[in-house]
């Protein structure tokens, strides 16, 4: 590797995300447009130089929900979307799923869903035609909203299961409750014939991976590192093949880890389990997939052969149907 890749991954290099929350890949300018034609004063969130502000993953969470405030139409979630794709596309991302959460579109009542998902997927179809980006989107409840307003998102996302929305996930407040609370609406989402994937283990240990794994039946888990802290959970995601939704830039961001040396991906990879790269909420952790690329590169020497193991894992692992699949692996095959 010359020195030059050493800094910078080649930024053409195709990635595959499968972990972002389209709220939370809002820019701050975006939320900020928003907010003027709104006159809605949201001042609050940002510091002095523009960006989000918030100290801990409890603050992160309110200024995240105080952000969702301002996009209140289906357009507005149509240009977001437009936006989000943009911006990953100019990362050199040609695959992101992306949780969409019915309770910031309409209070997860079906009707006013499906016209929110109407304009998602008008966004997605205007960003695949002008930067050549694909995207699905994956139904995503809010674990401290708590479960029964899981059970009206679960209907929400079966009601609207087809070729965009593709699987169905959870995100929110890990330390709210337990993974069996929300129990009815992934049965809900299964029957429907969603992928299932849950955050867990990112600030509670290992025994949350499991709970995720035994009773939600999940085959992918967002974050899921600190499975680290339990090597017989490692063989076992390992063997089972669990894919692991991995985001460094924002574990370090919100403090999981104190810095990306500390972070356990490279020994997970190392130790068989199937990896991923995501960036999460990208402009409130300040990163990119090129800068994740870099950051790996840098801390753990991750090359070419590295970054094609973890974008073919998430292939691999993606909610979309196979002749995606089969497009996205030849786009990868011919590139790296
Ligand atoms: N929602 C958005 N980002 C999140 C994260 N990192 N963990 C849990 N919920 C989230
Ligand atoms: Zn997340």
């Amino acid at each position: 590797m010359t020195e030059e890749e050493m800094e910078h991954p080649p930024v053409n290099l195709p990635k595959v995300e499968l972990h972002t929350h389209i709220e939370g890949a809002a820019q701050p300018d975006f939320i900020r447009q928003l907010a003027f034609e709104k006159k809605t004063d949201i001042s609050g969130i940002f510091d002095a130089r523009g960006a989000y502000k918030y100290q801990g993953f409890l603050e992160f969470l309110q200024v995240y929900e105080a952000a969702t405030t301002v996009l209140k139409s289906p357009e507005d979630f149509r240009r977001l979307t437009l936006s989000v794709l943009e911006n990953a596309a100019q990362n050199g991302v040609i695959y992101m799923e992306s949780f969409l959460s019915p309770e910031f579109c309409g209070g997860a009542d079906v009707g006013a869903w499906n016209e929110y998902l109407h304009a998602i997927q008008d966004g997605a179809a205007e960003a695949e035609k002008k930067y050549g980006i694909a995207m699905r989107g994956v139904v995503t409840c809010i674990r401290h909203f708590g479960p029964d307003k899981a059970k009206l998102t679960a209907i929400c996302a079966a009601e609207t299961a087809g070729d965009f929305v593709t699987g169905f996930g959870m995100g929110g407040d890990e330390n709210a409750g337990h993974q069996r609370d929300f129990l009815w609406a992934y049965d809900c989402a299964r029957e429907a014939g969603l992928g299932l994937t849950t955050h867990a283990g990112e600030w509670r240990g290992p025994q949350e991976v499991r709970d995720a794994i035994d009773d939600l039946k999940v085959t992918r888990i967002g974050h899921g590192v600190r499975c680290i802290e339990d090597m017989r959970l490692v063989e076992h995601l390992a063997e089972r093949e669990i894919t692991l939704e991995v985001c460094p830039g924002s574990n370090v961001a919100l403090g999981v880890y104190l810095d990306l040396k500390s972070h356990p991906i490279e020994r997970l990879r190392a130790y068989g389990v199937k990896v991923t790269v995501s960036t999460d909420d990208p402009p409130f952790f300040h990163t990119t997939m090129q800068q994740e690329y870099a950051g790996l590169t840098k801390t753990f020497g991750w090359d070419t052969r590295h970054f094609k193991e973890i974008t073919l894992n998430a292939v691999a692992a993606a909610f979309c149907d196979q002749a995606t699949k089969d497009a996205l692996t030849k786009r990868l095959e011919d590139a790296f």
